[in-house]
């Protein structure tokens, strides 16, 4: 098939690159000439395993363009997806202005020729696929002399992303189920026969991600505009309040001697609650989470219903970030005037994204009380350089280049290369012993044993 796809960032990159390599033919539309140049030249604008060498194979057999230009995408195409950002506002609710902009160029671009559906990937408020329509008659109305457009040429779909950075083309060919929102039959057949060779697991799967042992198929739900709309935020609701659940039953093993991580494994086992999502520590972040739970509190909120446990699960989200330095503060006392090392800046391993990074969070503060800040990440530190400018932090050129002359470190994110570190090795580089385990990946016993005064979260 066709396909465009509007906005290639971390979802709409990851699509495009994974639909070409399918077999369609895919043109992504970005506004971003920087994004634009490293696309064409086949490298990934952002870090994310495998993205690299499935786009330099798709952009080399020609399968995958990139312009900037909608009149160059929309009239061929037979499936059009949105994948722009809706960033939250600072009343919680998401940013439409990109997802506007994006259908006014949709609706500018389309010819009254053949049928399109035009496919809301992006995580947008309940109602905003009738918006999108209006947005699309607009933009027609405007090329073509105020006429509108019959509906017989176009259907606006939903079709929300639940890829995870960091295995987002794992998460694209291998989905725990696809799901599709949309009341006309010919829209649900198109894009049923896009995602058949994901469905029926009938593709070769690429050398970037192998296909897990046993699986088959794929489900794939096909039901209402709205109802589609809020599975999203519904999904992010429900993996933010599990782990906040996990951290608040961390506070209470903190209290009473108990180890949170004993009782999750004891839990998890349980079929109905499951072992993933409930890993305490310092709490969730990153580009959806905070963001579409913010989202689904305002849109609640404006239909007349308050949603206490979505405003506790942030609550207890928020609180959970500064018990970092809580816990630094208990070991040093005094702050002002300390070195503190940070291992892990992104808001999880295997991606460099910061946006609403609990490591944010922790320097900041940190910074306030006075400490001198000493970082290092794998790939996101040059992203921090560049969005926060501001924060007046070293960066270290290794793991254990930030370690030396500093007084504690505070594990961030469980990057797999922190994991293995040697107990020893950290009690004689830091000056005075302190390892604040913010994501609870090492052994307590064995830091302890080599005379590390280490504190985790809820053990
Ligand atoms: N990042 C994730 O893990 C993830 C997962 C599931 C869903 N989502 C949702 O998907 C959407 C996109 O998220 P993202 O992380 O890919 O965002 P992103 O910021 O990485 O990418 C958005 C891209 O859209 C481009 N853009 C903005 N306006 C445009 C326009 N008018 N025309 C063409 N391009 C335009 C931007 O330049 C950018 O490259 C959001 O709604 C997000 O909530 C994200």
């Amino acid at each position: 098939m066709n396909v465009a796809v509007f906005g290639a960032g971390y979802v709409g990159l990851v699509t495009g690159a994974v639909f070409a390599d399918l077999g369609n033919q895919v043109t992504l539309v970005e506004i971003s000439p920087s994004k634009i140049e490293q696309i064409r030249e086949g490298r990934s604008p952002i870090y994310e395993e495998g993205l690299d060498s499935m786009l330099a194979r798709v952009v080399g057999a020609n399968r995958l363009r990139v312009t900037s230009d909608a009149k160059e995408a929309v009239p061929f195409a037979d499936i059009i997806f949105v994948s722009v950002g809706t960033p939250p506002m600072a009343n919680g609710e998401a940013d439409m202005r990109y997802v506007r902009d994006a259908a006014l160029a949709i609706g500018r671009s389309l010819l009254p020729d053949r049928p399109r559906v035009i496919v809301n990937k992006a995580t947008v408020p309940i109602g905003s696929a009738n918006l999108v329509e209006i947005w699309i008659q607009d933009g027609f109305a405007t090329a073509h002399g105020g006429e509108t457009l019959s509906t017989d040429w176009y259907a606006v779909a939903s079709n929300p992303e639940f890829l995870r950075e960091g295995t987002a083309i794992h998460d694209t060919l291998y989905a725990d189920r696809i799901v599709i929102g949309t009341d006309k039959p010919w829209a649900i057949d198109r894009l049923r026969a896009l995602y058949d060779p994901i469905v029926h697991q009938s593709f070769e799967p690429p050398p970037e991600a192998l296909r897990p042992a046993g699986l088959n198929h794929v489900p794939l739900i096909v039901t209402d505009r709205i109802s589609a709309e809020l599975i999203k935020y519904a999904a992010n609701a429900f993996l933010a309040t599990k782990i906040s659940f996990a951290n608040e039953i961390a506070n209470v093993a903190d209290r009473v001697g108990a180890d949170v991580a004993e009782v999750m494994r004891g839990i998890g086992l349980d079929a109905r609650i499951g072992p993933r999502f409930l890993n305490a520590g310092i709490g969730w972040g990153g580009s959806c989470l905070g963001k579409d739970l913010a989202a689904l509190t305002v849109m609640a909120e404006n239909y007349g219903y308050v949603p206490r446990l979505l405003e506790a699960a942030a609550d207890v989200n928020r609180q959970q970030r500064l018990l970092a330095v809580k816990l630094v503060q208990e070991e040093l006392k005094t702050i002002k005037g300390r070195r503190i090392a940070i291992w892990g800046l992104a808001f999880k391993p295997g991606t460099d994204d910061l946006r609403d990074a609990p490591s944010l969070t922790i320097i900041e503060e940190l910074l306030r009380l006075g400490a001198r800040v000493r970082v290092y990440d794998p790939v996101a530190m040059e992203n921090l350089r560049r969005q926060a400018p501001e924060l007046s932090v070293e960066y270290a050129p290794s793991a254990m280049e930030a370690l030396d002359g500093s007084d504690a470190l505070i594990l961030v994110t469980e990057w797999p290369e922190f994991r293995d570190v040697s107990p020893s090795e950290l009690k004689a580089r830091l000056a005075r012993g302190v390892v604040i385990d913010g994501r609870n990946v090492w052994d307590p016993a064995a830091m302890r044993s080599a005379g590390i005064r280490y504190r985790a979260i809820g053990r």
